[in-house]
């Protein structure tokens, strides 16, 4: 069933259930796949509302038909011009040619920050949303992947339905989940920002300011995930990570490329206005093991995990 347009109104009736009149009726009996296509003035497109019933139809395992920038019937010009006709037929096909394509495949990927505790109250954390994880994970179970997820302590919203979730919290509790997942996976992807440190001692009580007017935090090295992942892979299995650099971009995402054992790396740059932590976009550079790079332009991050798991595909 394809809904276009599907406007606010229709969204957020979707999202709730509210059943008055006949589309959503037909909506709410529908058991086949749903395609729905934004269409709004481009204020309402980027409400909070607007994005939070989107996540949810996105949640009951729906497909969104991409809005597209151009003029809006306000004569506005900005997002929330219905997908064209056309770009919904090619969507709609391709739909059904990859659907199934990574069927019997078994992924992980793991995703967001993770938070070292320091005591009852306090962590240390990074800016990491998870958004180009659950990003990923939501390309791979749409293409009939098995998609085993590991989530840091972030948003849960948007995810398929398909996908199995594992929270986790710490460094440790994320190399722990994806040791033991990783034995029975055909790949993974490792997008998730493990924090490097973690305080050597935990304080059970609140640690009072009062008795400090300075806190020295001693920190050890967490394990690298991708690191013992890369160094136990058996032959079949496919491994990718990821790379953030502030400088010498390429040559440090090559050296993580090769000392943990990956098949591809994709690299991202803080330098990158438009990419990075909470944003909807990233930039992407792609370093296969032959050496072969692949540069992408700016994209949304759901449009950059679908250019990462074609060349996943390949190595599948
Ligand atoms: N990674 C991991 N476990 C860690 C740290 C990082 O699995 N303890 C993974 C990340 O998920 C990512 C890749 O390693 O896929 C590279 O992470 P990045 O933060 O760019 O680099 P680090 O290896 O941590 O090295 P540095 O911080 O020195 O750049």
């Amino acid at each position: 069933m394809i809904i276009a347009p599907a406007t606010s109104n229709t969204i957020s009736k979707m999202a709730t259930g509210r059943c008055d009149n006949l589309l959503i009726a037909t909506y709410l009996s529908a058991s086949c796949p749903i395609f729905f296509a934004p269409a709004m003035d481009l204020d309402m497109y980027k409400h909070p509302s607007t994005s939070n019933n989107i996540s949810r139809l996105i949640g009951f395992g729906h497909i969104e038909l991409p809005a597209s920038v151009g003029e809006l019937a306000s004569g506005l010009v900005g997002k929330g011009r219905m997908c064209e006709p056309e770009d919904i037929f090619q969507f709609v096909s391709n739909h059904f040619e990859v659907l199934n394509s990574l069927a019997g495949k078994t992924i992980l990927v793991n995703a967001g920050p993770t938070y070292e505790k320091i005591d009852p109250v306090r962590f240390v954390g990074n800016h990491s949303t998870g958004k180009m994880g659950k990003a990923i994970a939501n390309t791979l179970a749409y293409r009939g992947a098995n998609v085993e997820l590991v989530l840091g302590p972030v948003d849960i919203h948007g995810l398929s339905p398909k996908i199995n979730v594992t929270r986790i919290t710490s460094a440790k509790e994320m190399f722990e989940a994806c040791q033991t997942i990783f034995e029975s996976c055909d790949a993974g992807i490792l997008a998730a920002a493990v924090a490097d440190f973690t305080p050597v001692k935990y304080s059970n009580k609140k640690i009072k300011k009062r008795e400090n007017d300075n806190l020295q935090l001693f920190m050890t090295r967490t394990p690298d995930v991708l690191l013992t992942l890369g160094k136990s892979k058996k032959e079949h299995q496919v491994l990718a990570g990821f790379a953030l650099e502030t400088h010498d971009e390429i040559n440090n995402a090559q050296k993580k490329l090769d000392d943990k054992n990956l098949d591809f790396i994709v690299l991202n740059s803080m330098n990158d206005l438009d990419a990075g932590f909470a944003k909807d976009t990233n930039k992407i550079t792609i370093i296969e093991k032959n050496g072969k790079k692949h540069i992408f332009d700016t994209k949304s991050k759901k449009e950059v995990s679908v250019d990462i798991v074609n060349l996943l595909q390949n190595y599948l």
